[in-house]
């Protein structure tokens, strides 16, 4: 027997750190300027945890939220799937973390490794499970502290990155109330070295000796992966499109990944999306990974950008190389 139930979103969530870092700050940490930061990146500002902060705390605090705007006990929750490369620890996951502090003790979580397209591919697994009707309710995070990984040394990367998490509540529904109208994603490990911390895990350790090259932190070949990101998100934001049957002027907002204000004009211009259509809020929270959709998804929601009935176009891409996408209903 195989079930085939719709799934749709029945709640978001979002929360960040108090403590902003504005490029005037950066400027008395690195040799940069606020206009070289505001031109290349478009950011103006980030949300950075403190030192007794932990990725659970605003993971936790996110997922509370899209509970509560579900109108869901935690106790209902079957999985809790966190997108993080930033976890509290090498191990075990967030996600289990999460579940104690949410009480959520009939779920299964399990956190899910994709770098920035982390959540889309969560979304993608959800809806999976959740139509195949292994489950009624998922609870998917995106939740990154990529402030704890990046090299405060190297003014290409450190300008670029912010804390924060961002949830939504999944749930099972008749196939006519679909809201997860496609996902699509896809891979690239001939590309590791563009974007990745290449020491400090079990392939290579991290040791007294290796700690001072600072190659535990975040290292990026900025440009390739500008020329990627574009060409790689355009093909995502298409396959979803043509999976749902649907077309590009059918969309009433696309939500990019917020790496770059100028890889999302590119993007929507590749897409013929004009800028009414396209959520950007980079400027206020630099690029948060794996949060940035769910955070302005909830964003986009709570400033009545995205209404009831609404047809949202996600795209993401990262380190891996990974990217995908989503066509959402809410
Ligand atoms: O989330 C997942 C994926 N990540 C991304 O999508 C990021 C993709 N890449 C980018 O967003 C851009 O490549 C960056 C914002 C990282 C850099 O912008 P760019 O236009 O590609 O600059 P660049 O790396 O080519 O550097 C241009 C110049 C260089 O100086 P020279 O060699 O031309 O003299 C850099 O040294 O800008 C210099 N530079 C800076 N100057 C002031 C690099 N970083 C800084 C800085 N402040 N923070």
């Amino acid at each position: 027997m195989d079930a085939n139930f719709g799934v749709r979103i029945a709640g978001t969530g979002r929360a960040v750190p108090d403590k902003i870092l504005t490029n005037e700050d950066l400027s008395h940490i690195v040799d940069t300027t606020d206009e070289w930061i505001t031109t290349r990146s478009g950011i103006k500002r980030r949300h950075v945890i403190t030192d007794d902060q932990k990725n659970s705390d605003f993971a936790s605090e996110a997922g509370r939220k899209a509970l509560e705007d579900a109108g869901i006990k935690a106790e209902d929750l079957d999985f809790i799937i966190i997108a993080t490369v930033t976890g509290d620890f090498i191990f075990p996951s967030t996600a289990v973390v999460v579940q104690e502090m949410l009480g959520a003790k009939n779920a299964s979580a399990w956190d899910m490794s994709a770098a920035c397209t982390g959540w889309l591919f969560a979304i993608s697994q959800a809806k999976a499970l959740l139509a195949s009707g292994a489950g009624k309710t998922a609870l998917v995070i995106g939740s990154e502290m990529l402030t704890r990984i990046t090299n405060w040394k190297d003014r290409s990367t450190c300008v670029l990155f912010g804390d924060g998490s961002g949830a939504v509540v999944l749930q099972a529904c008749a196939p006519e109330d679909n809201g997860i109208l496609s996902t699509w994603t896809r891979s690239d490990g001939s590309l590791i070295h563009l974007l990745n911390a290449p020491i400090g895990g079990t392939a290579v350790p991290l040791t007294h000796e290796n700690l001072e090259s600072g190659l535990n932190k975040i290292t990026m070949a900025g440009r390739e992966v500008f020329k990627h990101a574009v060409r790689n998100m355009g093909q995502a934001a298409i396959e979803a499109l043509i999976k749902a049957g649907v077309s590009a002027s059918d969309v009433d907002l696309l939500i990019p990944h917020q790496a770059n204000i100028r890889i999302i004009d590119a993007l929507a211009s590749r897409l013929d999306f004009p800028p009414e259509k396209v959520y950007k809020n980079i400027q206020e929270y630099g690029n948060t990974s794996a949060a940035s959709i769910p955070i302005a998804l909830d964003e986009a929601r709570s400033k009545g950008v995205a209404k009831s009935g609404d047809k949202i176009l996600m795209v993401a891409f990262g380190g891996g190389l990974t990217w995908g996408s989503a066509l959402i209903q809410i």
